[in-house]
């Protein structure tokens, strides 16, 4: 299965931030009880390396994406963890191609028609578009859309329980990520049960 039908099957990408990598495992067993067998464990702490290894040792079939990839050092690091996939918040060509060639599944960030043309050329056919609402939202999308018809997006930024169907109905959106069911003060404070319930909920509340 490719990333993108990976990713169309779960619909939500939890966005984790973990400062502690003793929270990976919990994190991860929460997610997956709750009905996400998938994250985007985010480069933004020093524990973000290891809390990826000790997902994929723990839950090898849970899907376990790197995000926040600024840099080539972060994406190697995170294939060297075992990341399934990267996901940057911008399109940066050298950063793209440097991932594309160590063949690794690739979700550069977008937001604008510029962005979406850079990532056409470079072959991928799945991208972010990030920061969703703050940027448009769906109308901003559902444009862009016209003259890529061919590509798929992940709005992330902003999205929650309230706005995640409006953006699954659109046929250019593949999945939303968020982090509104494992907010950073509930993982920091092992709340594990509560992501649990949250997780559960979002699944819920999904349209068929
Ligand atoms: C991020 O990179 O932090 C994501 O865009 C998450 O956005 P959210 O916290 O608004 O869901």
């Amino acid at each position: 299965m490719s990333l993108e039908q990976i990713l169309a099957k779960h619909k939500i990408v939890p966005v984790v931030v973990i400062d502690d990598v003793a929270d990976a495992v919990p994190l991860a067993r929460a997610l997956v009880s709750g009905g996400l067998p998938i994250a985007e464990v985010t480069f933004r702490t020093p524990a973000a390396k290891a809390s990826i290894q000790a997902m994929k040792a723990a839950f090898p079939t849970m899907l376990v994406g790197a995000g926040t990839i600024l840099t080539e050092t972060m994406a190697d690091e995170a294939l060297d963890a075992g990341a399934d996939f990267l996901v940057m918040p911008a399109t940066d060509e050298a950063l793209i191609r440097h991932a594309l060639d160590r063949h690794a599944p690739v979700c550069p960030g977008v937001m604008t028609p510029s962005d979406v043309q850079t990532c056409d050329r470079l072959g991928l056919r799945l991208v972010k578009f990030f920061p969703a609402e703050p940027a448009g939202g769906l109308a901003r999308i559902q444009a862009m859309s016209a003259p890529y018809p061919f590509m798929r997006f992940m709005p992330t930024g902003g999205i929650g329980l309230k706005n995640m169907n409006a953006y699954l109905r659109s046929g250019s959106v593949v999945c939303v990520g968020g982090s509104w069911m494992v907010k950073k003060e509930w993982i920091a404070t092992g709340q594990f049960e509560k992501i649990e319930e949250k997780t559960r909920e979002a699944v819920r509340a999904l349209e068929e």
